[in-house]
């Protein structure tokens, strides 16, 4: 076990009837609020007509942000920020899935920046300082809610970078699973696998010596594989979201990090590309990347590793650790197929003429991998699986 530093800066409201309790949560760091979202969802569900009605009846003054798109765009941070510092907004209030969420995020870090906060994204400047952030989640997978990591798109050079600082952790998350009932079958089946995708990647260490990590990793995969056709097929079971929304921001809180080293994450580096170029939903990527990634970087020396997943997660009874690996590979594949993933590159259109570039733009600062090193040749063997 290695050394750290265990401490959240999120409150988590969790649960029904709870939308009152931000109020008091704003109202200990803010005055003057951005309320920002996305493509229309929370109007729908009347999440945005109560969020309005509470914030006006605590004479709470707001500007709107809206639009916001999945794999969001710089251009909206940008004018989320020109927003809050033509009003002298104080606050911002996130209402959405991750996108919408690590936008916010983006915004934040932006308003007390002087440059353009793209910078933030080609680590031209770093986040000093922060306009705080609640945030009121409407769709489970990211883990955005409780960390401080926010990933954004740049539509004119084809680049989608992450970004992250602990100031950027939302100062509460208010997370009622009734609000994800109208998640469509795509995006929650998407969800699932981004929970999924984090857990392993976290999971992917050569080290041995993290017993109590792998058991709450394996313990979340479980959880969310065993519920996803009650999800899938009963969308508004509250136990089965509520389950699925906990576990998706245990995934990457960091409390499956700590003490050890901070995983593998190609294929999420990866995928990252894929989607800056073709803008296809994140889960999908991942559902795509990670099985050609386990196969392409799984040899003797890390089978044991795969042959733990596969034993404790997806029930493979077989005593040599290469062969259980493989069939570990084959069953999570087949589990992505079967809530209605892609697992193929071909099946959401897209062909091999753009290999070289993602994989070149992967690897832009060196190789990446804690399991093994990739390199731009490696990236390309591992699309190549996934065609
Ligand atoms: O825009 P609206 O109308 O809200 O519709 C959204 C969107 O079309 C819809 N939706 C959300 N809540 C809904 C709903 N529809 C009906 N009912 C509801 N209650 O779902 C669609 C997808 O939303 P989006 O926010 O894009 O999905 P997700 O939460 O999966 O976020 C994906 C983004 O997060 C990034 C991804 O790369 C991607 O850009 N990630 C962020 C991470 C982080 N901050 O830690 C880590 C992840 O690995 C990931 O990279
Ligand atoms: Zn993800």
């Amino acid at each position: 076990m290695r050394d750290f530093n265990f401490k959240f800066n999120t409150k988590i409201l969790f649960g029904k009837n709870k939308l009152e309790e931000i109020i008091p949560e704003i109202k200990m760091v803010g005055s003057r609020l951005l309320l920002a979202y996305g493509g229309g969802s929370i109007k729908s569900i009347g999440l945005y007509d109560e969020i309005v009605a509470l914030l006006n009846k605590h004479q709470i003054p707001f500007e709107e942000l809206s639009g916001i798109r999945p794999n969001p765009g710089i251009e909206s941070v940008r004018e989320g920020v020109k927003i809050c510092r033509e009003n002298n907004l104080d606050f911002v209030l996130a209402v959405g899935g991750g996108s919408v969420l690590d936008c916010c995020k983006a915004i934040a870090a932006g308003v007390h920046y002087e440059g353009d906060p793209w910078d933030f994204m080609v680590q031209k400047a770093v986040v000093k300082k922060a306009v705080p952030l609640g945030t009121i989640l409407t769709l489970a997978a990211t883990g955005s809610e409780m960390n401080g990591n926010a990933v954004i798109s740049n539509s004119e050079t084809f680049e989608k970078r992450a970004m992250g600082a602990p100031i950027l952790c939302p100062v509460f998350s208010l997370l009622n699973p009734e609000y994800t009932y109208t998640v469509n079958k795509w995006h929650t089946a998407a969800g699932i696998t981004d929970i999924i995708s984090h857990v392993l990647e976290l999971y992917f260490t050569p080290e041995k010596s993290t017993q109590v990590q792998d058991a709450m990793s394996e313990a979340l995969i479980k959880t969310t594989v065993s519920l996803s056709p009650v999800v899938l097929e009963q969308p508004e079971n509250y136990e089965a979201r509520a389950q699925i929304m906990w576990t998706s921001t245990l995934a990457l809180n960091g409390l499956l990090s700590f003490g050890k080293l901070p995983g593998d994450w190609s294929t999420h580096l990866i995928e990252h590309e894929v989607s800056a170029i073709y803008d296809i939903t994140h889960g999908a990527g991942l559902a795509i990347i990670f099985p050609a990634w386990m196969t392409y970087v799984l040899d003797e020396q890390n089978a044991w590793r795969f042959a733990k997943l596969a034993r404790n997660v997806w029930g493979i009874i077989d005593t040599d650790d290469l062969s259980a690996a493989h069939k570990g590979i084959a069953a999570m594949k087949s589990f992505f197929s079967s809530i209605g993933m892609p697992v193929s590159l071909k099946e959401v259109d897209i062909d091999d003429s753009q290999l070289g570039t993602m994989a070149e733009k992967a690897c832009r600062f060196g190789s990446i991998g804690l399991i093994k090193k990739l390199n731009k040749a490696d990236i390309v063997e591992i699309f190549k699986i996934a065609l």
